[in-house]
């Protein structure tokens, strides 16, 4: 008997080449954790790859050339381009870019995000307006150059949020601007939906990554959240890659926790206990 698996079975493998094969997705901030991961699961699907990162030359076009050689190694076409999501000017290039090295767009994954971590009443004027501008019109700005690419491909639009959306977190005011996307991924769902492009988003638990590294430094309680609690880059990549395929058809507008059940637990958990 064949397997049902999606992410196992030969045969569903096979379907999912068929899927991705010549087929371009762009990934804002993959240069690094879990947009790296997102790359790379991408072009082991059989995607052509656009690495996006926030600044040219220096470390993160090191790592950005770096997920690059990887995406080559498995076989498929990648492109670095360096480009701040929040400045339009920016935004527009990257896209005239990826369009005229690949010729197409078929999945745009908005992953690149960066903020202080700070209560919202101690944020500087500066650090509001980076907030706001990278993590909500940043997004926008790439939604709005990446529809016409999409029209053409009948393309998909996944979002990046966090638990930060609808669970208090010390100092981290992401969580309110994610907690907007979520809602702007309803909107663009119904708006984009007509044109054949799908909008979905993952919201995704506790990742180790470089930002979590930061985020330690925040939230002290965090560091005792058994491994087994945290998700792995690669886990929310897969249901990223579940949301561009042909399996996903039938959602539309929505948010999937990836958290490993965490967000599930209302009481007081043993990691937070006092001795
Ligand atoms: N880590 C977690 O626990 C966790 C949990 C839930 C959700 N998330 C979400 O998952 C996504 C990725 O998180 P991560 O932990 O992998 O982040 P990360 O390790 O800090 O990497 C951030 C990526 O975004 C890029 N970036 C930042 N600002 C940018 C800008 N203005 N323009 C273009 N690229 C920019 C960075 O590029 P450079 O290399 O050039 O700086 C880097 O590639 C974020 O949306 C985050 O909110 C993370």
């Amino acid at each position: 008997m064949q397997p049902t698996s999606y992410a196992t079975g030969n045969r569903d493998r096979d379907m999912e080449e068929d899927a991705f094969k010549g087929k371009v997705a762009l990934i804002t901030g993959s240069s690094r954790g879990i947009g790296r991961a997102i790359a790379l699961r991408f072009a082991r699907a059989g995607a052509d790859v656009v690495v996006n990162h926030s600044k040219a030359g220096g470390h993160s076009a090191d790592k950005a050339a770096q997920v690059c050689s990887e995406v080559e190694s498995l076989g498929r076409g990648a492109l670095a381009v360096p480009a701040d999501i929040s400045l339009k000017s920016e935004v527009k290039e990257m896209f005239s870019k990826a369009a005229e090295h690949f010729g197409r767009l078929d999945y745009l994954v908005l992953n690149a995000a960066r903020a202080p971590f700070k209560p919202a009443e101690k944020l500087l004027e500066r650090e509001i307006r980076q907030l706001v501008d990278t993590n909500l019109i940043g997004n926008i700005f790439c939604v709005q150059q990446a529809v016409p690419l999409l029209e053409a491909t009948s393309g998909k639009i996944v979002f990046i949020s966090s638990l930060g959306s609808r669970f208090y977190l010390p100092s981290y005011p992401l969580g309110s601007m994610k907690a907007a996307m979520e809602a702007l991924i309803r909107d663009c769902s119904e708006s984009l939906g007509p044109k054949g492009i799908s909008v979905n988003a993952v919201c995704s638990g506790i990742v180790k990554t470089d930002s979590f590294r930061v985020l330690r430094m925040y939230m002290k309680d965090i560091e005792h959240i058994p491994d087994d609690l945290c998700v792995s880059p690669e886990e929310v990549a897969d249901v990223v890659l579940f949301l561009c395929s042909p399996a996903a058809r039938a959602v539309c507008g929505e948010t999937i926790v990836v958290d490993k059940g965490l967000s599930n637990r209302l009481y007081r958990p043993a990691w937070t206990a006092k001795p």
